[in-house]
Formats: C-alpha cells, sequence, structure tokens
C-alpha cells in the first residue's frame, strides 16, 4: 500500500482528497497547522471512510517538524495543499504571503529531497494564466500574475521545474485548479470561509441562508452573454478525484508537467446564482454593481490534456455542485467543529 503525505489535508479541497484517497485503498499521512481549518474534519473523513488519517500539527515554516514526518512514515509521495489563498489579503501583507507559500513550500520540497522522497502534486491555479488570450484555456498559454497570491504559485511552478531539471529522479505534477465549489455529498466536509467571503459560490450561500442580505454581482458590461463573469466552476469532489489520477500518474512518471483541473464549461455569475436558487427553493436578491478590480471577463479550462494524461473528466455539472454547497451549509450554521 502506497503512503501519500497531504499537507493542508484539513482544508477545503485537502479533506476532500484525503477522502478520495482512503477510498482508493491509499494510506494517508495528514499534515496540517490548523491555521485555516479544524481537526473535527478528521472524525469527519472516519465517518466517511472508516479510517482515522494519522495526523501532525504541524507547520510546514517548520524545518525540524517535516523532518520528523518523514522520518516517522515511509512516504511515497506527497500532495502539497498548505497555503494562504486569499488574493485580496495577500495584496495587503505580501511578505507574509511569500514567506508561508514560498519559504514554507521550499522547506517541505528541502525534506522530500533529504527523505530521498520525490513524487509530488502541487496545487497551483487557473490565476497563473492572469488575462488569457482567449478560452478555452490550453496549459500551453502564457503565463502571468497580477497579484502577489498568483506570484506565489507562478513561483513554485518554477521552482519545481528546476527541481525536476536539476535531478531527473523528480516526478511533479502542477495541477492548475479552476473554481473549486460544492461540497461533498455526505454534507460533512466542505468550505468553511473566515468572515464575509470573497468568492461567489460561497458568498450565495449566505445570501441563501440569511446571513447576507443580497449578492453584489460585479459588473454586466463583459462581453459575455449576459454581460456577467464566466467561470469554470468545478465540484470539489471532481477536483479530489483528479488528484487521484495524479498521483498515480505521478508515481508512473518522472519530470515536470502542466495539467488543467476544469470542466471546460463556462457558467455566468447570474446562471450559478439562478443555479443556486432552485437548489434552495427560493429567489436570491441581487444588485448589479461596477466591475472588480482585476477581473477578467471569461475563464475556462480546454480539459483535453487531462483526459489524454490522467484519463479523468468531471462529472458534475452546475446544479450539483450548488445542491451540495446547499447541503453543506444547511447541516454545518457554525462550521466544521
Ligand atoms: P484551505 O485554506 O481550506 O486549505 C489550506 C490548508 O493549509 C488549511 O487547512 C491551512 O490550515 C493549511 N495551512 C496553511 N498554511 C500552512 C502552513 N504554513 N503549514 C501547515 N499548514 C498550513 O484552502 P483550499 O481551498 O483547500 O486550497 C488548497 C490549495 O489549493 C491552496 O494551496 C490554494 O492556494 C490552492 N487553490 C485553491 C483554490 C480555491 O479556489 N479554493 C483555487 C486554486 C488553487
Ligand atoms: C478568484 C481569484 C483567483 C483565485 C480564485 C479561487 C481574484 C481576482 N481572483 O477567482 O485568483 O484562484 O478566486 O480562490 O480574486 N463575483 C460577484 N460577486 C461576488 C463574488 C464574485 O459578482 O460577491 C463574480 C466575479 O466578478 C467573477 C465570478 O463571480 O466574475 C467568480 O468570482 P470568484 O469566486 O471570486 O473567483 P475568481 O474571480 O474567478
Amino acid at each position: 500500500m502506497k503512503t501519500i503525505l497531504v499537507t493542508g489535508g484539513t482544508g477545503y479541497i485537502g479533506s476532500h482528497t484525503v477522502t478520495a484517497l482512503i477510498q482508493s485503498g491509499y494510506n494517508v499521512v495528514v499534515l496540517d497547522n490548523l491555521y485555516n481549518s479544524s481537526e473535527a474534519v478528521l472524525d469527519r473523513i472516519e465517518t466517511i471512510t472508516g479510517t482515522k488519517p494519522k495526523f501532525y500539527k504541524t507547520d510546514i515554516l517548520d524545518k525540524e517538524g517535516l523532518k520528523t514526518v518523514f522520518a516517522e512514515n515511509e512516504i511515497d509521495a506527497v500532495i502539497h495543499f498548505a497555503g494562504y489563498k486569499a488574493v485580496g489579503e495577500s495584496v495587503q501583507i505580501p511578505l507574509t504571503y511569500y514567506e508561508n507559500n514560498i519559504s514554507g513550500s521550499v522547506n517541505l520540497y528541502e525534506a522530500m529531497k533529504d527523505a530521498g522522497v520525490k513524487t509530488l502534486v502541487f496545487s497551483s491555479s487557473a490565476t497563473v494564466y492572469g488575462a488569457p488570450k482567449s478560452v478555452p484555456i490550453r496549459e500551453d498559454f502564457p503565463t502571468s500574475t497580477t497579484n502577489p497570491y498568483g506570484s506565489t504559485k507562478l513561483m513554485n511552478e518554477m521552482i519545481l521545474a528546476d527541481v525536476c531539471k536539476s535531478d531527473p529522479d523528480w516526478s511533479v505534477l502542477l495541477l492548475r485548479y479552476f473554481n473549486p465549489i460544492g461540497a461533498h455529498q455526505s454534507g460533512l466536509l466542505g468550505e468553511v470561509p473566515n468572515g464575509i467571503p470573497n468568492n461567489l459560490v460561497p458568498y450565495i450561500a449566505r445570501v441563501a441562508n440569511g446571513t447576507l442580505e443580497y449578492l453584489r454581482v460585479w459588473g454586466n458590461d463583459y462581453p459575455t452573454p449576459d454581460g456577467t463573469g464566466v467561470r469554470d466552476y468545478i465540484h470539489v469532489v471532481d477536483l479530489a478525484e483528479g488528484h487521484i489520477a495524479a498521483v498515480a500518474y505521478a508515481l508512473e512518471h518522472k519530470g515536470a508537467d502542466y495539467i488543467n483541473l476544469g470542466t471546460g464549461n463556462g457558467y455566468s455569475v447570474l446562471e450559478v446564482l439562478h443555479a443556486y436558487e432552485k437548489a434552495c427553493g427560493k429567489e436570491l436578491p441581487y444588485q448589479i454593481l461596477e466591475r472588480r478590480p482585476g477581473d477578467i471577463a471569461e475563464c475556462y479550462a480546454d480539459t483535453e490534456k487531462a483526459a489524454r494524461l490522467l484519463n479523468w473528466r468531471a462529472k458534475y455539472n452546475i446544479d450539483e455542485m450548488c445542491r451540495d454547497s446547499w447541503n453543506f451549509t444547511l447541516k454545518n450554521p457554525d462550521g466544521i467543529k
């Protein structure tokens, strides 16, 4: 049985991936400093899978702590989710983002090298495409960033490409996620945003449960069918399955490669709002406001490379994503505690 170390494994995408790994027969070790998640996630994973993964409350900035994790476990591969992810906050406190997402990640890669573990799946983001020249977006499109968070993703990609060049034994998959939403069908795992959400679906969920008054739609004058921004929303359970395919591929192939994880379908802000209205069975109020600075009109993935290399495609549609988000929201008014 292969052992996978999952950093950030109690977080939103991490917890769904740990669940899918256990269900696929992997032994899983979770590392997280619980900055943005709760240890209670591990009990919920046990409820779903029957297995509670071994857990280290460790910070990737703690080199000794990392060393201990690798010394105490025979790790075959690492999936690295740990990091900060709020775009706006990264503009306010860039050094904190560079320290956590770059220094912390380099510590992890060094610990891997010292332990002879050279297989890695990294959480990158479609944000590395900046303002794409056209859609759908292919992996060979030019990359650029507009904020420190995006820069930390692009820098990690560059660092890992260099590591693979320096040592052909390394195997690294850089997964560029589009917009993960939704929750586990059990209602036990999902996203618990801190404070007022910035992202669309967590915001709509709070309008639906009455915590926020109405959705602010950032602009309806984009060159899209209804004028609102179009994104490639992907169910977090599909994304987790994409990681199962990715880790299996990385264990068999050397070198670095870049893969989009999206559905290939674009939905506008108003289409998502209407899908959520169907899920929660009520009309949700909204107001059109000015565009949000830094936003692009359209962003959706070309998914052929993922299908070809990983034999993986997303299965869930926008109605199912909204249904599962609403189910989680209803069942967890106080988050995961
Ligand atoms: P999340 O905040 O729910 O999970 C990240 C986890 O990492 C949290 O549990 C947090 O406590 C932990 N963590 C943060 N810093 C740490 C540190 N120094 N040491 C140990 N643990 C630490 O976020 P998520 O949505 O699950 O995202 C996971 C990864 O995917 C992130 O790297 C994020 O940038 C990337 N990503 C997310 C999205 C998205 O929309 N959610 C999109 C593209 C990429
Ligand atoms: C944002 C980040 C991106 C990050 C991604 C996932 C920015 C500029 N980009 O992407 O780097 O990888 O989140 O975390 O922050 N919208 C509204 N009202 C709202 C919220 C959003 O109309 O209250 C609209 C936006 O204008 C956009 C769409 O909904 O058209 C999706 O927004 P969001 O969920 O924030 O994701 P992205 O902007 O795609």
